[in-house]
């Protein structure tokens, strides 16, 4: 295994999960896999940031032991309690008993909670600083983004920002730095991440961004706890997220449906056409042909979201139906949308629909067509779309 240095004396030391497909449960399709990671500064204490996921102690401990021995470790610091990061702690803190762990106060009760030991606790906050040798550690609080527990920590000395969850990718390559990879791919990585696990979080993060400024940080490298170390794309990923912190939207538009019979998609078909005649961009999702973080990822900075499925027992599909439980959980606001689709005898999904989207958008007339829609009701669809394009540019 080869350790890879991020500055002299610091280490990423984290695992690779090259296989895993489905992160938080199947909430998350990570098509390119997901990293662990966890960094070791080597000074006068040496402090190890973050641990790894239950499950992949050995190739962690080994990649310390590379380095130096694990009792040697003086100090954990855990910015953040979720089990793809403190999952191994138990289990370092056993080759390390009495190390100094470094946390927040809610951190420290869900390990408590979560493995029932805190070692050698020691609380800190926004503000606070730990010197552990030539390098004094500086700790900023960042409660709710996106728990209650989470933390950065910044190395003066290095330069290096410990982001944990914050500006992470879910993309396991061989890498170890931004440049070092396809910078669209790393791109949309991110903005994926963003958008499924950070997007309820966009005011604190906004007001969080603003904070860090102040503060005067002089960042020359982002570690994050998945992904890539940025170094090159500082500025753009910062600039990204401060984007994505702000709802802003652009004029293009995302149909999502599920269908039965077609029926439900020859309507998404023609609404996408009536669209795309008024020369607003809008792209046709299948829930059931991909994947949930691809869609959202589309839809975070798109203005129109328009929602189909045909009836099932007086409800929408069940694939559809998820789907927009997931999108309620994201708190979205501000947004165009209006609903489609086809039923056999009583209706159900579209009214269905309309439910759960009035809290996220201004609603258009929906669309609610029996059995398969003939032509005049297609051309009612185009129609629906055209007008939906046409008040998206009067905005
Ligand atoms: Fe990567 Fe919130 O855990």
């Amino acid at each position: 295994m080869i350790i890879n240095s991020i500055r002299p004396e610091v280490y990423s030391v984290g695992v690779p999960d090259w296989n895993e497909r489905h992160f938080h449960g199947h909430s998350y399709a990570t098509r390119r896999g997901v990293t662990y990671n966890s960094y070791l500064i080597v000074d006068e204490k040496i402090t190890l940031i973050d641990t790894v996921r239950k499950g992949f102690e050995k190739n962690f401990i080994e990649n310390i032991k590379n380095i130096i021995d694990p009792s040697r470790i003086d100090i954990i610091i855990i910015n953040h309690i979720e089990p793809d990061h403190s999952g191994a702690f138990p289990e370092i803190l056993k080759l390390c008993p009495n190390a100094k762990v470094y946390g927040t106060e809610k951190a420290r009760q869900g390990v408590l909670k979560y493995y029932g030991i805190v070692g050698n606790w020691v609380n800190v906050k926004t503000g606070d600083t730990l010197n552990i040798g030539k390098r004094t550690l500086k700790f900023i609080d960042m409660t709710m983004i996106h728990w209650p527990d989470s933390m950065l920590t910044y190395s003066t000395y290095d330069k290096i920002l410990f982001s944990n969850d914050a500006f992470g990718q879910h993309y396991a390559t061989g890498k170890t730095f931004d440049y070092q990879v396809d910078f669209a791919t790393l791109m949309d990585e991110a903005q994926k991440y963003y958008s499924n696990i950070l997007w309820p979080f966009n005011l604190l993060i906004a007001s969080k961004l603003c904070a860090i400024k102040k503060l005067n940080l002089d960042i020359k490298f982002i570690a994050p706890s998945h992904g890539l170390v940025w170094q090159r794309y500082i500025s753009e990923i910062i600039q990204k997220y401060a984007y994505w912190a702000s709802n802003s939207c652009k004029n293009r538009v995302a149909v999502v449906y599920e269908t039965m019979w077609n029926s439900t998609e020859k309507m998404a078909k023609k609404i996408v056409e009536g669209i795309n005649s008024q020369g607003i961009e809008a792209v046709l999702f299948d829930v059931t042909k991909n994947d949930r973080p691809d869609i959202v990822s589309y839809m975070i900075d798109a203005r129109g979201w328009i929602f189909g499925s045909s009836t099932h027992n007086g409800e929408m599909l069940p694939i559809i139906s998820g789907f927009l439980h997931f999108l309620k959980g994201l708190k979205v606001k501000g947004r165009m949308s209006f609903a489609f689709g086809s039923y056999g005898w009583s209706g159900g999904a579209v009214k269905n629909i309309e439910n759960i989207i009035s809290s996220m958008a201004s609603v258009e007339t929906s669309l609610d067509f029996v059995f398969s829609p003939n032509d005049e009701e297609l051309k009612k669809c185009f129609e629906s779309g055209k007008i939906f394009a046409l008040k998206m540019k009067n905005q």
